[in-house]
């Protein structure tokens, strides 16, 4: 076992982890974190896809000691104080929302590429989004969704949990979170 800290979502925690345990297992199992999904588990869906130190990483393709001392941000805290991150809002106003499985993904690249790029044009879009798959229908409301967030501060909202010493109300079983 290897002791990690970092913060997830603006709380810090401290566990105990098998080398091997990938940062998706981690966020998943031990955190609850199931926002953050599986879909493939060859480094090729993007439903995986969080933020590691503002940037979005595929978190099936990160062990989670490599995310000792970091921050990550998983859809899950992107939110904040009950208002949607813009680029969560464009999605629901665009209708890019689609299943459980792709849409926490796209939505994290997303807010990673606008960051990028906070203009960007129909195929820098599109290219930005390759690493995210949606396997049944196409792309245009997901498209439209970063579009309407580009020109409603999707830019500006970027990684929006904010880092805090929250005391954890109860401890896990795995592990000491402080
Ligand atoms: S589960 Fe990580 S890329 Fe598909
Ligand atoms: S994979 Fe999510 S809607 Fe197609």
């Amino acid at each position: 076992m290897t002791r990690i800290s970092l913060t997830v979502d603006g709380r810090k925690v401290v566990d105990d982890v098998e080398p091997r345990m990938l940062l998706v297992q981690y966020l998943r199992e031990k955190l609850g974190k199931t926002g953050t999904v599986v879909g493939c588990d060859t480094s090729n869906c993007g439903a995986c896809t969080v933020h590691l130190d503002g940037t979005s990483v595929k978190s099936c393709n990160v062990l989670a000691v490599q995310a000792e001392g970091s921050e990550v941000t998983t859809i899950e805290g992107l939110a904040q104080d009950g208002q949607l991150h813009p680029v969560q809002e464009a999605f629901r106003e665009c209708h890019g929302l689609q299943c459980g499985y792709c849409t926490p993904g796209m939505i994290m690249q997303s807010v990673d590429l606008l960051k990028e790029n906070p203009s960007p044009t129909e195929e820098e879009i599109r290219l930005g989004l390759e690493g995210n798959l949606c396997r049944c229908t196409g792309y245009h409301n997901i498209v439209k969704a970063v579009q309407y967030a580009a020109e409603h501060g999707g830019s500006t909202g970027v990684s929006a949990a904010t880092p805090a010493d929250v005391e954890a109300s109860e401890p896990q079983e795995t592990g000491a979170h402080v």
